[in-house]
């Protein structure tokens, strides 16, 4: 089978400079890319779903080869939905890898035709997470040399004092 396009599910609460890298080494390797956001039941949101859509939406410069979504429920059956047979995800470091795992063979278990694919952090985003992100920002200090600059811009209004 030949895919040419790729679906990278996360968060995105908020979206970092790690989550535009991959979105940009992607468009590389695929013609299309759809960012699907959905809640993790095990994170707080601090954005509603709504701003982050508009977030990435901004940050990528409404590249028309990038789409963004939203979605609830299992995420094979929104990829199954979409007739979308690839799953993107980033790994930074090997802490990341058993949640990863995990969530990869209960995918492949789900639904032996869907396939996750990882690629490699660059160094630069090695230590970025979301959750690190609003930590260090509900704290007042200095973010932005790791989200574009629309997302620093609401964190700002957000934590504003
Ligand atoms: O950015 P995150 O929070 O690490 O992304 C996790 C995400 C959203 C990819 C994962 O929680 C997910 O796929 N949620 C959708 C519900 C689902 O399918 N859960 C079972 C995955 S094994």
């Amino acid at each position: 089978m030949t895919v040419h396009s790729v679906i990278y599910p996360g968060s995105f609460d908020p979206l970092t400079n790690g989550h535009l890298s991959l979105i940009n080494r992607a468009l590389r390797m695929f013609d299309h890319v759809t960012v699907a956001i959905t809640h993790n039941p095990k994170k707080t949101p601090l954005f509603s779903v709504e701003e982050r859509v508009e977030l990435i939406r901004e940050a990528v410069k409404n590249d028309p080869r990038v789409e963004i979504d939203a979605f609830e429920g299992l995420l094979v059956d929104y990829a199954r939905r979409r007739k979308e047979h690839l799953i993107l995800r980033g790994l930074r470091a090997v802490s990341d890898f058993e949640y990863e795992f995990q969530m990869a063979n209960m995918n492949r278990t789900l639904d032996a035709d869907i396939e996750t694919v990882f690629v490699m952090t660059g160094e630069d985003y090695y230590y970025i997470s979301s959750q690190i992100v609003r930590e260090v920002a509900a704290l007042g200090g200095d973010v932005s040399s790791l989200v574009p600059p629309n997302v620093l811009r609401k964190l700002k209004e957000r934590f504003a004092r």
